[in-house]
């Protein structure tokens, strides 16, 4: 190659565009032209956490991430990556800028939450890598982004993140790890924001020393829009492309003439380029342009939803619905035509375009808030063919009321948008905005004063506070249920399907129990400012532990329309050695009441006293369908040789993960709130 095809590879290129909008060929947010000479193609880059980004479209809506997450269940979650990475082929892209593993559990206002996959390092990153899996199996070169702590959309592009190297590494990292490890994701993409006082892209802490020395990456690192900050210190720390353009690796060449940054370097970075669209196949798999496989991946999407919809409380059988009733009363949130999506890059544009859109009070915006094309209504009307199914759009609390008084059953759908470059302003329901104009939490409970048996579906991307909790029969967190959530929602509201959906991310009592209750807000937009991650990897349930705070629903938590019970459970190899500490966790789930459904066995591990970790961490995890009255007998695996490190602690004296000797304790549970000790077991003399 000649130098200057060389440092084509590693810059975007801006095609046709002086005004710099990034509108590439194929509809692609962005792109590096093709090399005929050496027959290297052109690479075109497109968004794609939820669904097919940036504007391609039509494409499915899946779910958000934080539902497939919420499913608990990997080879499911293997198919969302697998719809993903099929569409974008579909539409000629090669790189799927998706793969959103940010720990958002430390900042659940983040307007990203719904692109990501919880709160816990190991549910999120192996959920990750099951998503990335599947997109890069369909040769499309798949993106675990944003590396690393871009935890809150407030000041992205300058906040500092201070963090222990202990923290980091057991838990943003770890998420990451996991995601580069278990997938072999084949690019990354460093955040807008600071670590350490350092810009994320031109962080030779984080991209050579952890990513590409400690985890051994072998794909390519590239920058997210317009976060490179520096031509010489990005290079010489690793970054491997700039993008969207070549502000500052447009100058790659010079600083390689002055001596500035080795010629080994532009090398490697090229090397990482090829070398992935070798692995990923795109040298022997070109794409076919053609339409996408609308009707499979709709169907996919429903099955996401209802593996991953979570109940949240089911009182005196106010669920599933008698599809007997004469009538019911549907309030609020479009329900008659739609659900809602989250926005920003990872916003979809659903197939036969969205059901209506409305702006946001939030200049600049990111995007309108789109409502997908599914109307639960009309799959409440087919689940229910004798009743007599009306609607109130909500705006009206007394006229929501009144038809919630003269209907058996009322279902009222509250919503709360969120999107990319911005935070929620908190987790309630009362905010008034341009998607919901209205006061949803008095709204709900107008209705549940009228109509005792009240159901609330929750369409959001995060955990929201229940004031109204106590007056309603059941709540069914849907999350952005996807352009297939109607009929799903209506399965699972009727038992067609049985909730088996658990929280990945806790949901709070009040915003006062989270390590920050105040988001840090910059000074300007150029000043870095610290966000203090003091907290460490206590994110989440772990947080919850070490302050002895009760949450509103802990992580893990969901119900179920049949009861099952944990028995039998033991701890196998339990004279584990200290090089490769390897157990198994038996037990036997039995569906213990009269319907199908499934359970997630979930094992949690206390580390010996003395090294600080927390009381509970997630190790792993199963979920089992069982018909009435079946059991199965399980085997959880929890070996340290897994990338997951599940029985260490990152030592920041020797830089490794390391065993400690002592007594570990093993719990087994249905959620981190409910847990029995399975026994102990000792490492070490
Ligand atoms: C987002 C990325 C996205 C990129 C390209 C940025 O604003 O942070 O997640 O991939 O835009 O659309």
């Amino acid at each position: 190659m000649t130098q200057a095809q060389k440092l084509q590879m590693v810059a975007g290129g801006v095609a046709n565009d002086p005004n710099l909008n990034y509108s590439f060929p194929r509809g692609a947010g962005g792109w590096i032209p093709g090399i005929p000479q050496l027959s290297i193609p052109a690479l075109y880059f497109a968004d794609g956490s939820v669904g097919v980004g940036n504007g391609i479209g039509p494409a499915t809506a899946l779910p958000a991430s934080i539902a497939s997450a919420a499913g608990w269940d990997t080879q499911a979650a293997v198919q969302y990556g697998t719809v993903i990475g099929t569409e974008l082929s579909d539409y000629g892209i090669d790189v799927n800028l998706g793969g959103n593993t940010n720990l958002t559990g430390r900042e659940p206002r983040d307007g990203r939450t719904f692109e990501t996959k919880g709160e816990d390092p190991i549910l999120a990153g192996k959920i990750a890598a099951a998503h990335l899996e599947g997109v890069q199996a369909q040769h499309v070169i798949a993106d675990i982004k944003h590396f690393a702590y871009n935890d809150q959309e407030t000041g992205r592009a300058t906040a500092n993140a201070v963090i222990d190297e202990r923290g980091g590494r057991e838990s943003d990292l770890l998420a990451f790890e996991i995601g580069v490890k278990d997938a072999n994701v084949q690019s990354v993409m460093c955040s807008y924001n600071l670590t350490g006082g350092t810009y994320n892209c031109e962080n030779s802490h984080l991209l050579t020393d952890v990513l590409k020395t400690d985890w051994g990456f072998t794909g390519f690192v590239m920058s997210d829009w317009l976060a490179t900050h520096s031509t010489v210190n990005a290079a010489n720390a690793g970054l491997d492309q700039e993008q969207p353009d070549q502000e500052y690796f447009g100058s790659l060449g010079t600083a390689i003439q002055n001596g500035q940054v080795p010629q080994s370097r532009l090398d490697n970075m090229v090397h990482r380029v090829l070398r992935t669209m070798f692995q990923v196949g795109l040298f022997d798999y070109p794409q076919t342009i053609q339409p996408i496989p609308a009707a499979a991946d709709a169907a996919i999407a429903q099955q996401v939803e209802e593996n991953g919809a979570v109940l949240l409380k089911n009182s005196n059988g106010a669920l599933p619905i008698n599809a007997g009733v004469q009538s019911i009363a549907v309030i609020g949130s479009h329900a008659d035509v739609a659900v809602l999506s989250g926005g920003g890059s990872a916003q979809v544009q659903p197939a036969g375009g969205p059901a209506l859109t409305s702006g946001y009070p939030c200049p600049p915006c990111w995007s309108e808030v789109v409502w997908d094309p599914s109307s639960p209504m009309k799959a409440i009307e087919t689940m229910a063919p004798g009743a007599n199914v009306q609607f109130a759009d909500g705006s009206n609390a007394s006229a929501a009321a009144a038809l919630a008084a003269s209907s058996q059953v009322a279902v009222v759908f509250v919503s709360q948008w969120e999107s990319e470059g911005m935070d929620l302003p908190s987790i309630n329901l009362t905010d008034l905005t341009d998607a919901t104009p209205i006061d949803q939490d008095a709204l709900v409970s107008a209705v549940a004063a009228a109509n005792s048996h009240t159901i609330v579906v929750i369409e959001s991307g995060g955990p929201v506070v229940m004031p109204w909790l106590s007056q309603v029969g059941a709540v069914l967190e849907a999350w952005y249920p996807g352009q297939s959530g109607g009929p799903a929602i209506a399965d699972l509201l009727f038992g067609k399907t049985n909730p088996s959906g658990k929280l990945p991310i806790t949901f709070p009592a009040s915003v006062s129990q989270l390590p920050r209750p105040t988001i840090p807000t910059p000074p300007d937009s150029t000043t870095p400012f610290d966000v203090n991650y003091f907290e460490g990897f206590n994110i989440g349930y772990k947080w919850y532990d070490s302050q002895g705070l009760t949450p509103l629903f802990p992580f893990g938590f969901g119900l179920s329309y049949t009861t099952f019970s944990l028995t039998n459970s033991a701890i196998m190899n339990n004279l584990a050695s200290m090089s490769n500490p390897n157990i198994q966790v038996t037990l036997t789930v039995t569906n213990t009441g009269a319907v199908s459904g499934a359970e997630v066995a979930q094992v949690y591990l206390g580390l010996p006293a003395g090294i600080g970790e927390p009381p509970h961490r997630l190790v792993g995890w199963q979920k089992v369908t069982l018909q009435p009255g079946a059991s199965q007998a399980v085997m959880i695996e929890v070996d340290e040789n897994d990338s997951s490190h599940p029985l260490s602690y990152w030592d920041e004296t020797s830089g490794a993960w390391t065993v400690a000797p002592g007594q570990y304790t093993v719990y087994l549970g249905d959620s981190v709130g409910a847990l029995t000790t399975v026994g102990t077991f000792t490492v070490g003399s």
